[in-house]
């Protein structure tokens, strides 16, 4: 019999399926980032803690320079994987695989760096940033400070209005949807540019309510029915390049309750409110976007 935590656990995906994770290594631009940001975070000999390990790659790469990699996994099924797939790589060694809770889970000493990719657009569904908030505050009242760098450092999340097609073969279903970067879809039209709403630090405490009220400049004429949601983490900053190392998610697009018709130069007041690690459905019921009327229009821009 599931408990309550275990059924919403369920229902919001948080416990990905095995098979899942092969499309997670197969992500070419999300391997690759992390493979980097580790190789670049990870000095020598250093203590690392990857809480929600899945297969063990993101540890298997800290353990190239990391003399200790502790790995926490609640699945058990991903705990055997990580295990099996630790033993025939190398320095898997390094790396403890730990059965276990990462809301409950301290290592045994003080670490410094902390690895954590539970990560989905807009910090919904999984427990990201529920995590690393629960860990920071268990950490610091075992070790005191400092705490560790994380990694990701931070996440910058934007919406856009869009004109988005949502006919499938002559079947009308706005539905929501989720788009490779850097790819020209036919059926998307960017109607303005995108806003940030967010910026979380991972270092420093971060609000599990996210709300954002703001006005965005419409660039084109069209339908507005869809918002897209972009997410994009800073997995390292490179001090010595002024530079960051990224990681985009893929973006994710809510069709809106109430299409609007609008020309460029029009003002759009968007509001929206959500919880980290909650449901697509409860951003999607918030999101209100309403033309700014000519009066007030010209009273924001005074
Ligand atoms: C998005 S996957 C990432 C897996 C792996 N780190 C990677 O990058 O390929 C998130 C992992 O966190 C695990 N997870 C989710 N909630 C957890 C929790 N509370 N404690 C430990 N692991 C958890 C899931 O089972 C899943 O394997």
């Amino acid at each position: 019999m599931l408990n309550e935590r275990e059924i919403e656990s369920c229902y919001l995906g948080q416990f990905i399926p095995v098979h899942y994770h092969h499309n997670m290594l197969m992500d070419q631009n999300r391997m690759h980032s992390f493979k980097s940001a580790i190789h670049y975070a990870v000095r020598p000999g250093a203590r690392v803690l990857e809480l929600g390990g899945g297969t063990g790659v993101l540890s298997f790469f800290a353990a190239q320079q990391a003399s200790r990699v502790y790995c926490v996994e609640y699945n058990p099924d991903m705990v055997r994987e990580a295990r099996r797939f630790l033993a025939i790589n190398p320095n898997g060694h390094r790396v403890e695989v730990i059965h276990a809770d990462a809301f409950d889970y301290l290592p045994p000493e003080p670490v410094d760096v902390v690895i954590c990719e539970m990560i989905h657009v807009g910090m919904l569904r999984e427990k990201q940033v529920e995590v690393m908030e629960s860990f920071k505050r268990r950490y610091l009242a075992r070790f005191g400070g400092p705490l560790p760098v994380f990694l990701p450092e931070a996440a910058i999340m934007a919406a856009q209005p869009l004109e988005q097609e949502y006919d499938f073969e002559g079947f009308h279903a706005p539905i929501v949807q989720f788009q490779e970067t850097g790819v020209v879809y036919p059926g998307t039209v960017e109607l303005a540019q995108p806003a940030v709403y967010s910026i979380m630090d991972f270092s420093q405490p971060v609000d599990m309510q996210i709300a954002w009220e703001g006005s965005m400049l419409i660039e084109k004429a069209g339908t507005l029915n869809a918002m897209r949601f972009i997410t994009k983490n800073v997995l390292a900053v490179v001090q010595e390049q002024s530079a960051t190392i990224d990681w985009l998610n893929h973006y994710m697009t809510l069709p809106l309750a109430n299409p609007v018709r609008v020309q460029a130069g029009d003002l759009l007041r968007v509001a929206f409110h959500y919880r980290a690690g909650g449901s697509i459905p409860s951003l999607q019921a918030s999101i209100r976007a309403e033309l700014v009327n000519q009066h007030q229009q010209m009273a924001a821009f005074a």
